[in-house]
Order: structure tokens, then sequence, then C-alpha cells
């Protein structure tokens, strides 16, 4: 009986051990009550997700942004996870537009992003990148 319990908890824990969320969860879980699951958003107030951000990716300065956004940067999700997100994001909605020779986000690269806190994003976006619609 004992042993049963044992290996119930064990399996359990195997289990747990081997879950981890794909990147599109983590969308879903994370991202998407806001952006809703297709990535459409709700404009203006939650912008798209689709197309521009791939242009953008051609701007250095952006790739942080990308992460520095408040619902990025104060999301539960761990450094690599959060990478993984918008990479998938990148390839996802925007693989019309990615640049050649994209490279994708590295979990270092968002550790040290999500360091800068923007106090105000859309100022940072119009500076190195454009207003929306523009
Ligand atoms: C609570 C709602 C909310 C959640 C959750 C959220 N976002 Fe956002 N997101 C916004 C809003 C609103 C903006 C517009 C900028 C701002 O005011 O923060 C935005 C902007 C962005 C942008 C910049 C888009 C642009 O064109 O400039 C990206 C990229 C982004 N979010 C990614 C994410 C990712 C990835 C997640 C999940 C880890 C996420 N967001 C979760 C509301 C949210």
């Amino acid at each position: 009986m004992r042993s049963a319990a044992c290996f119930a908890l064990l399996a359990l824990l195997a289990s747990q051990a081997a879950f981890a969320a794909s990147p599109r969860t983590n969308y879903l879980l994370h991202c998407s009550g806001c952006h809703l699951p297709s990535g459409v958003g709700n404009p203006p107030n939650v912008p798209t997700l689709h197309d521009e951000l791939g242009r953008m990716m051609a701007v250095e300065a952006m790739r942080a942004y990308l992460v520095q956004v408040p619902g990025s940067s104060q999301t539960a999700l761990s450094d690599q996870d959060l990478a993984d997100v918008v990479n998938w994001v990148l390839t996802e909605f925007n693989a019309g537009t990615l640049p050649g020779g994209f490279r994708p986000l590295t979990a270092g690269e968002v550790a040290r992003a999500r360091q800068t806190i923007l106090a105000d994003p859309l100022k940072y976006r119009i500076k190195h990148w454009k207003d929306y619609g523009d």
C-alpha cells in the first residue's frame, strides 16, 4: 500500500517535471487575454501582433522593445519562456515581414532587456520606430 502511494507520487512528480508548456500554450495563457488567441488584438487599445513586429526587427533597438512593453516584461514567464513566446509570435504572426537573417531572441538578451522598464512604451516606439498607424 505504502509503496503504491510512493509510486503514484513519483509518477506525478515525473509527469510534472516532463511538462513544459509550449510557446503557443504560454502565448494563450499569458498574452491572448489582451492580444486575443489570433494575435489581432483590439486596436487602438491593444495593438495587433501581426506583420509590423516583423518589420520592426530590422531595427536593433526594437528587439528589446518587444520584451520591454509591460505585458511582456511583467509576465510571470521565465526569460527563456518569454524569449520562446516572442520568437513564436514573430515566426507565427510575422513570417512574411521578418528581415532576412533574423536572429531569434535569446534568454540572455531578454533578461537584460527586462531590467529596463519603459516608462513610456509609445515614446520609445516613436523614437526608434514609428507611431501606430504610420
Ligand atoms: C493586460 C493586457 C496585455 C497582456 C496580458 C499582454 N499585452 Fe502586450 N500589449 C498590451 C498593450 C495595451 C500594448 C500597447 C503598449 C502599452 O501601452 O503597453 C501592448 C503592446 C505589446 C507589444 C508591442 C506592439 C507594438 O506594435 O508596438 C508587444 C510585442 C506585446 N505587447 C507582446 C506581448 C506578449 C508577448 C505578451 C505575453 C507575454 C503580452 N504582450 C501580454 C496589452 C497586453
